[in-house]
């Protein structure tokens, strides 16, 4: 690991972090090509700050959107045991949210504004939460797929450049591998059960398969943040990463018994690799447009949400000035 630290001041929101300079920089290049760590007091290029702070800020907004369409089934859940993992996982869900908005802090930016920009529909988030849970059997899909597919994108993430980002990936990863798992064992038993339990996991399956591949976003030819990749922020690229998602799911698929819904899916001997079916990018665009099936059901949660917990956020800083007040009293 690289340890050598930079010998430039620390950074603050008007600090050095603005100043642009050729020494600074430098140092920077020379940290990021020996696979070091940004630190949250280093110096940055602003571009990398915001780069980061888009990323960040969109990966917890997903998080916490993302705890709508299962968190609509905890009060349906077949059995105790299955309400338990769901909790857990909806649980770990809010927990990924808060990691991630505090690395999104460290780069100067309050958590404030980065609500304010998801609960105005400002922000982006993963356009997969824009699908409804129709049966019991989406909730093991999603873990199965849209898990395993956020996995397959964090995994690398672990190692990228901003210190206190790839540490909040680490502990993120450990807990989408619990999801990933209880989602295929739910499914796992849901296939060996009734002819109409088979039906509704192939059902969920059909639905979910083409908006999970769509989780790793634009084909390369057509993404625009390369920059990510030359500071080590994304080490792996969209499609690199889609087909290792293609390539392990379809061994998962025969093993459960169902079949994907893309008749272009085959092995590949000279590429060894699946080829799949053509995705549909304008139904892609739509949803990340605010056109998809839930957008306007999932601002519309978040905002009452935010606003039914008004008064634990008043009561708190009531709480924090009284204690304050005390504090100066006794001294
Ligand atoms: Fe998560
Ligand atoms: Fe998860």
């Amino acid at each position: 690991m690289y340890t050598q630290s930079l010998s430039i001041p620390d950074g603050d929101a008007k600090g050095p972090r603005k100043v642009e300079n050729p020494e600074y920089l430098a140092e920077f290049n020379a940290k990021i090509d020996a696979g070091g760590f940004i630190e949250a007091k280093d110096w940055m290029p602003e571009a990398y700050r915001k780069t980061l702070v888009r990323q960040i800020s969109q990966h917890a907004h997903s998080e916490i959107v993302g705890m709508l369409p299962e968190g609509n089934w905890i009060t349906r859940a077949p059995s105790l045991k299955r309400k338990a993992i769901l909790l857990a996982k909806v649980q770990d869900e809010g927990g990924h949210g808060l990691y991630l908005y505090a690395a999104a802090e460290t780069l100067g930016v309050s958590r404030d504004e980065l609500t304010e920009a998801l609960l105005s529909g400002k922000a982006k988030y993963s356009s997969i939460f824009n699908y409804p849970t129709l049966n019991w059997a989406d909730i093991g899909v999603i873990g199965w797929l849209v898990d395993g597919a956020a996995i397959m994108n964090q995994i690398p993430l672990c190692k990228c450049s901003y210190g206190p980002y790839a540490r909040a990936m680490v502990r993120v990863c450990k807990e989408e591998s619990f999801h990933q798992r209880q989602g295929y064992d739910l499914l796992l038993q849901m296939m060996k059960g009734t002819e109409e339990q088979r039906e509704m996991v192939q059902d969920a399956v059909d639905r979910w398969w083409f908006p999970s591949i769509m989780m790793f976003g634009p084909h390369d030819k057509d993404s625009v943040h390369t920059d990510s990749a030359r500071w080590g922020i994304k080490r792996i690229s969209n499609d690199d990463l889609r087909q290792k998602f293609v390539d392990a799911t379809v061994k998962q698929a025969e093993v459960l018994g169902v079949s994907l819904p893309d008749p272009e899916l085959k092995w590949n001997e000279a590429r060894g690799h699946y080829d799949f079916g053509v995705i549909d990018w304008d139904e892609f665009w739509n949803v990340v447009g605010g056109h998809g099936q839930c957008n306007v059901d999932r601002l519309a949660a978040r905002n009452k949400a935010w606003d039914d917990g008004a008064w634990v956020r008043e009561a708190a800083i009531a709480h924090a000035e009284k204690m304050a007040e005390r504090e100066r009293q006794a001294a």
